[in-house]
């Protein structure tokens, strides 16, 4: 296994859509296999929730995304949903809007509206077809990465600009709002 690198924001393949897997060839495509290997690893080691075929290059309809962990039992034990061919089909119309950041956008984070439930099938890693609900984090985070195979950036979903800056600033912003709160408390 390898940590592949990973495409950055002007790069052209993140503007691409990704092309079909034949799906009855899933679990004998052994460059796929690979591939999905060395993105596990590539995932793992960046820290990140998500990964998609594009970000590693790969013009494949694949993304990796963080499991829901149910349980306590699983702290620490980082489990990625596996999604070929993903489609995602949205019932619900509800929206909310959470922070995103991208491994191909570094530094940053945003405030994305996205759908907070959806169905989503596609097959996993041994050519199985895969159909279920996910909302929420997860929800967010198969959005997101089914986006990259369109060729799209969560900054191109965002509404608000006033919501969209570095991860370091926002983060000592809202460490001394939190301060803040427990003095005034006190
Ligand atoms: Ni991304």
């Amino acid at each position: 296994m390898s940590i592949l690198k990973i495409a950055r924001m002007g790069h052209p393949i993140l503007l691409e859509r990704s092309k079909t897997l034949n799906s009855s060839e899933i679990a004998s495509n052994l460059e796929l296999q690979k591939l999905i290997d060395d993105m596990v690893e590539t995932l793992k080691d960046s820290g990140g929730v998500g990964l998609a075929g594009p970000q590693v290059y790969a013009d494949k309809r694949v993304i990796l995304a963080m499991a829901p962990q149910s349980d306590d039992t699983s702290h620490g034990n980082t489990e990625f949903t596996v999604l070929i061919n993903p489609e995602l089909e949205f019932r619900d119309k509800e929206q909310e809007l959470g922070w995103e950041g991208c491994l191909s956008i570094p530094g940053l984070r945003g405030a994305v509206p996205r759908a907070r439930k959806l169905i989503y099938r596609g097959f996993d890693r041994t050519g199985r077809s895969v159909e279920a609900e996910a909302e929420g984090f997860f929800a967010r985070i198969l959005q997101h990465e089914v986006d990259h195979l369109d060729g799209i950036l969560y900054p191109m979903r965002m509404t608000d600009f006033r919501h969209f800056g570095f991860d370091e600033e926002l983060a000592r912003i809202e460490r001394e709002a939190a301060y803040e709160t427990e003095e005034s408390i006190e």
